[in-house]
């Protein structure tokens, strides 16, 4: 696949079942990742792979965070919270581990981080790969942060939802690109 295709052409896969990539397909995605433009080279994303298991532990952190905060939360909000991270057989946990004090402002370490996931998204489109990046405010909870082993300063970009497509792929939508573009006058 060449790349100016796999860029007019990925979209997210919003329904994925297993397998998820195996060790292969997560190294050349993590390659791809690590050709993200950096400012000052500093290397902030760090990628926490999360399977099996591991999601059903992910969606109790979930429910946690969720009673630390509304304690009345009723049963049936609680099981949707806690069956989110089920929806992928894989979920790479994309953070930003920032340097506050670094000459780099902390937004642009957590650009580089997004574009590295972008690098990971588009990899695993040429892969074949189902990839669905999401946030939603258990990305920003301190207590979601800490149990993943980060600190509250540094930021979860995103959870990183891979797997088999499952169900239609959806068509690009039609959009002028030229709609985007401003100019100043001559
Ligand atoms: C930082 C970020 C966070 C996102 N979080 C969510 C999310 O929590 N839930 C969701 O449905 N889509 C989320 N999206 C959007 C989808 O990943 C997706 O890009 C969007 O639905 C458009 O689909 P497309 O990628 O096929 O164009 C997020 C995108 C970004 C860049």
């Amino acid at each position: 696949m060449d790349v100016i295709s796999a860029l007019h052409n990925r979209v997210s896969i919003a329904v994925l079942g297993g397998p998820g990539p195996d060790q292969a397909q997560l190294e050349v995605m993590l390659r791809a990742a690590m050709r993200a433009p950096d400012h000052g080279v500093l290397r902030p994303w760090r990628f926490l792979i999360l399977e099996g298991q591991q999601r059903q532990w992910l969606g109790d952190v979930f429910v946690e965070a969720r009673l630390q905060d509304e304690p009345d939360t009723d049963e049936d909000a609680l099981a949707k919270l806690r069956s989110k991270p089920l929806r992928a057989p894989t979920i790479l946990v994309a953070v930003a581990e920032t340097d506050p004090d670094n000459r780099v402002p902390v937004l642009e370490q957590i650009i580089a981080t997004g574009a590295a996931v972008q690098n990971i998204m588009l990899a695993a489109h040429a892969l074949d790969i189902g990839a669905m990046w999401r946030t939603g405010g258990m990305a920003r909870h301190p207590h979601v942060k800490n149990a993943l082993g980060f600190a509250a300063k540094d930021e979860i970009v995103g959870f990183i939802y891979l797997g088999t497509p499952a169900g239609a792929i959806k068509r690009v939508p039609e959009d002028d690109p030229l709609r985007y573009l401003r100019s100043l006058p001559e």
